[in-house]
């Protein structure tokens, strides 16, 4: 099966309206609110696409609704079997407080192609296209990966930038890269956005490495994935109630580090909408009777296309 531009426009389309839904609760610090609003809109809007789809990454389980949780069914049935990854928002504290990087983003690809994963930590590794599979490993050293890189780029070690979220979880690693004296480029949240960086020259970001969550790591390796760049995710669990779960969701092998290839298979389609403006697209912009929004996305090119929508106000 193929997924069809059609099926990518009504996801551009979804997005965007789930971001436009999003907009009355910028900076009113109202984060539940705000993506319960992208939640709804999401969730009505994928039920009337011809498709049978499924929940992969979602926001819970179904005890944990009303967002749009693992396993919930979408679309009208009459279509082909689609797996979903969803994240009405990404970054709500960037919608709650108006700052940069908030996002509404979805992915999706044929049943049983995206990786059904946990609520849980992942620890991260992420570069470009340029590099080849075998340059950054999750069990390398925080030296070795950027000397790795460094030979295999052909840059210096001060000229590295290496994006991570800023967390405390990640001193060990901040110091090593001072030590090394990489450059760093910290996000305080929106790790989706962040691993994305590695897609192109102009992000000015070479690795993407830390711990966030595990639904955003497969999203954000569905965008890689398409665009050939590299990416590696282990699984970090807090408690037995987490453990549990990931062993109900198949996961048999608890330290088990995924490549790229085992989290999303095939073709698959991501996008993103921005909510408030972000490193890869501008936020929403109210213009008289019209919403403008600006989506990223990944589909059949090995590149992230930008498309820019206007939705008049009814
Ligand atoms: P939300 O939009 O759900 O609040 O998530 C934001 C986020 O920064 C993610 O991008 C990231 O993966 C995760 O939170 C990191 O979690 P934590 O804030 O616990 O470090």
């Amino acid at each position: 099966m193929k997924l069809s531009k059609e099926l990518l426009n009504s996801l551009i389309s979804i997005t965007s309206n789930s971001a436009i839904a999003c907009y009355p609760f910028i900076g009113k610090n109202e984060k539940i609110l705000a993506d319960k609003a992208a939640t709804d809109i999401m969730r009505c809007e994928l039920n009337k696409l011809d498709i049978k789809g499924e929940v992969v990454i979602g926001e819970g389980e179904l005890d944990e609704a009303p967002m749009l949780f693992i396993g919930e069914q979408l679309g009208n049935g009459n279509g082909p079997e689609i797996d979903i990854a969803v994240d009405p928002v990404e970054g709500t504290n960037f919608v709650a407080k108006n700052l940069p990087g908030a996002m509404t983003v979805l992915a999706i690809a044929e049943k049983g192609n995206l990786f059904n994963a946990p609520e849980t930590y992942m620890d991260k590794i992420a570069s470009g296209s340029h590099i080849s599979n075998d340059v950054l490993d999750l069990d390398n050293t925080v030296e070795k990966n950027i000397k790795n890189y460094s030979d295999a780029s052909n840059k210096k070690i001060e000229e590295i930038t290496v994006c991570l979220l800023n967390r405390p979880r990640h001193n060990k690693i901040i110091d090593e890269l001072n030590r090394l004296k990489v450059n760093i480029k910290y996000i305080s949240d929106g790790d989706v956005s962040g691993a994305l960086l590695v897609t192109n020259k102009k992000y000015g970001v070479d690795i993407f490495m830390g711990i966030g969550g595990g639904p955003e790591g497969v999203i954000a390796a569905a965008a890689l994935k398409t665009l050939n760049c590299q990416f590696q995710g282990r699984f970090l669990f807090k408690s037995d109630k987490e453990i549990n779960r990931a062993q109900k969701m198949g996961i048999k092998d608890l330290n088990k580090k995924y490549e790229i290839n085992e989290i999303v298979k095939g073709e698959s389609i991501f996008c993103a909408t921005a909510i408030t403006t972000c490193d890869l697209m501008n936020g929403i912009v109210r213009k008289n009777d019209k919403f403008i929004t600006e989506t990223i996305f990944t589909h059949d090119k090995t590149s992230l296309d930008l498309i820019k929508k206007e939705f008049t106000i009814t």
